[in-house]
């Protein structure tokens, strides 16, 4: 079972083990992750559930679609990293992902 730690603004690093196929996002919801909301369920539409990913995971979670980029215009404090968690898969591929919660999520 993949591995995904959620890092929150304070260094505090909650560590999950989630089934392959799940998101990032329900994940952290599953799980009560401070700082992920989710509020339209994963349909990309509301960006509560904004993350930095890790610079040493950029790679290989790749970049967001249009229909994702439209949306992170509207999260406070975008950056390169930023990702809607809600839209990354978690695999075996991913296992030991590292995102960073935002500030402005808490
Ligand atoms: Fe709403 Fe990700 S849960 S955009």
């Amino acid at each position: 079972m993949p591995t995904v730690v959620y890092v929150k603004p304070d260094g505090t690093r909650q560590e999950v083990h989630l089934e392959s196929g799940t998101t990032v996002m329900q994940g952290a919801v599953d799980n009560m992750v401070e700082g992920i909301l989710g509020d339209c369920g994963g349909c990309c539409s509301c960006a509560t559930c904004h993350v930095y990913v890790d610079e040493a995971w950029v790679d290989k979670v790749g970049k967001p679609d249009d229909v994702e980029r439209d949306m992170l215009e509207f999260v406070i404090n975008p950056k390169e990293t930023s990702r809607l968690s809600c839209q990354i898969v978690v695999s075996d591929e991913l296992d030991g992902l590292v995102v960073h919660l935002p500030e402005s999520q808490y």
